[in-house]
């Protein structure tokens, strides 16, 4: 069985407006594996977000390779395999916390033929129990602050059990504490699996947290390919 999750090699990715065009990303080579804990840090405007979502297939490179090894062809990745916690808010407003966590379950049973209601009742109970959200159940997001909404997102990552997690900032609107709690239940969750976890962010508290860290400065990635040769 292959390590190797997802694979680049010399991604680029330039975003054009009109006349102007923005270099977010230069040239990155990288390979995640699987069981790695990645800390992906980088001051804003860096490429994090770019990067993620390249890995995620959710956009495209302007030039360079990416290729998901162990998961298959990009348009299966998202949510079962690969699931993306985004930057931004993003729970659907007319869905309770419980609805938004059964998603991507509900969306896999769509694509085959699941396991059944029960077994997605039981996946989404235990997400929420993992972050201590089993008060919340029954509520809207509107009626969430900022930092339990990244906690909703953070179960719905978690609850299909993808090989790959990316989180985007989702420590940005928890205090220290509450941060490192959020990292104490994810990594606890995560122990023992084949999981591998990048989680941007600009936060050293954080960062300290994962085994290894992927600087990115105005595009370009450090440290990723070298980490990638010593394991
Ligand atoms: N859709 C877009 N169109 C134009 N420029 C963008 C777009 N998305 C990001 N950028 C620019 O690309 C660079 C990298 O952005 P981003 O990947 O969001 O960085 P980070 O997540 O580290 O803050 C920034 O200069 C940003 O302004
Ligand atoms: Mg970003």
């Amino acid at each position: 069985m292959r390590d190797a999750l997802i694979e680049a090699q010399s991604l680029s990715r330039i975003y054009r407006h009109g006349e102007s065009e923005i270099v977010a990303l230069v040239s990155a080579s990288f390979v995640l594996n699987r069981g790695d804990r990645i800390a992906l840090v980088g001051r804003s405007g860096s490429g994090k977000t770019t990067l993620l979502h390249l890995m995620a297939a959710l956009d495209k490179p302007t030039s360079g390779v990416i290729d998901w090894p162990a998961l298959g062809s990009p348009d299966t990745l998202l949510p079962a395999k690969i699931s993306l916690v985004f930057q931004t808010p993003s729970l659907l407003e007319p869905l309770t916390v419980n609805e938004n966590v059964a998603l991507p379950l509900l969306m896999a049973d769509a694509a085959d033929s699941g396991d059944g209601a029960g077994s997605v009742e039981r996946a989404v109970a235990a997400a929420l129990a993992t972050f201590g959200l089993e008060a919340l159940a029954q509520k809207l997001p509107e009626e969430l602050s900022g930092g339990q909404m990244q906690r909703v997102a953070m179960a719905r990552a978690v609850v299909g059990r993808p090989l790959v997690i990316l989180a985007d900032e989702p420590t940005g609107q928890l205090d220290q504490a509450a941060a490192q709690a959020l990292l104490d239940a994810l990594i606890a969750h995560l122990a023992g699996t084949p999981t591998a976890l990048v989680i941007a962010t600009h936060d050293s508290a954080v960062a300290m947290r994962m085994d290894a860290v992927w600087r990115i400065e105005r595009g370009m990635l450090a440290d990723a390919e070298t980490a990638a040769r010593r394991t």
